[in-house]
């Protein structure tokens, strides 16, 4: 078992999230420019890690697939919108031109909204073996999770930071809201599906916390050092926007550095939660050193 093993549920999440898509009934401009965002590839990290946390608790994916999906439409709905001119200005996305190059602001916005919203309708389409009290307990961490709390309000102080100098506290605090927490409720979800005792939850969530972070400061270095054809999105959007970010703050070097003191906190905390932790392990330390 390894990272590939992990990136293998990439697949099944990709066709799932198509087929729900296809079988809506929408105005064709407001399918296509969906499927047009979810299909662009990405890498699918938040579904992939809440399947297997679930495979770790002894569950079967296809019980949770639905819940995998509604994750990954939020977070394409918070890049289609990340991207808009009145947010980060970027005109490219998971290697293609950004939602609102190709279809126009007002249907990339409202293709976020359907995104959002369908997102919560596929969550609730529940697979028999699950228990409803369950389901409901997964829900409210989803909406939690992606909103004003946590990665709106993220997305809010991010902008507000714009054009000013602010604390490696409060960036911390930016990056925990708008990244850390879409990657923090797979846990809590693969969790409360399975029904996991309180010790197990609360490492699978710090062991997100961590990853969260470092994937986020890696983001920052990616925008610095990266190279657009593997990274898919532009370089140098966040400097040209004025961002506060981890590289800003404290360098290149310094903050490579804390990626892989997180990482190595986020295998720590995952070795004390189960035996079964190879994959989450090298999947960790892929990502601290992802070019994409
Ligand atoms: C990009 O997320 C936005 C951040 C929160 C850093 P990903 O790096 O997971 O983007 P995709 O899904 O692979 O395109
Ligand atoms: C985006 O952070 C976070 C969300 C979309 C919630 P960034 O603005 O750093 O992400 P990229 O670099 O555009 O992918
Ligand atoms: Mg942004
Ligand atoms: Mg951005
Ligand atoms: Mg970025």
């Amino acid at each position: 078992m390894s990272y590939k093993n992990i990136l293998s549920y990439k697949s099944e999440v990709e066709k799932e999230l198509e087929k729900r898509l296809s079988a809506k009934n929408a105005p064709e401009i407001l399918k296509k420019s969906m499927l047009y965002s979810l299909s662009a590839g990405g890498k699918r990290i938040r579904p992939c890690l809440m399947l297997e946390f679930y495979r770790c608790l002894g569950g079967e994916m296809n019980d949770i697939l639905n819940f995998a999906c509604a994750v990954e439409m939020i977070h394409t709905y918070s890049l289609i919108h990340d991207d808009l001119p009145c947010m980060d200005d970027d005109d490219l996305r998971r290697g293609k031109p950004s939602n609102h190059k190709v279809f126009g602001e007002d249907i990339a916005l409202l293709a976020g909204d359907a995104l959002l919203t369908f997102a919560f309708e596929t969550a609730c389409d529940i697979n028999k073996s699950i228990k409803p009290e369950r389901a409901l307990k997964a829900v409210k961490y989803i909406a939690d999770a992606a909103g004003l709390e946590k990665m709106v309000g993220g997305q809010v102080l991010d902008l507000q930071a714009e054009n000013k100098q602010i604390s490696i506290e409060e960036l911390e605090q930016i990056q925990e809201g708008k990244t850390a927490a879409l990657l923090k409720v797979n846990a809590y979800v693969a969790c409360a599906l399975a029904n996991a005792d309180e010790k197990t939850t609360k490492l699978f969530v710090e062991y997100c916390d961590f990853l969260g972070r470092a994937f986020q400061i890696r983001d920052d270095i990616l925008d610095v050092i990266g190279d657009e054809e593997n990274l898919g999105k532009p370089i140098g959007s966040d400097e040209q926007m004025n961002k506060n970010t981890y590289v800003s703050l404290l360098g290149l070097e310094k903050s490579q550095k804390l990626v892989e003191k997180l990482t190595n906190s986020a295998i720590n905390a995952i070795k004390q939660a189960t035996l079964d932790n190879e994959n989450l392990c090298s999947l960790a330390l892929k990502l601290a050193e992802r070019k994409n």
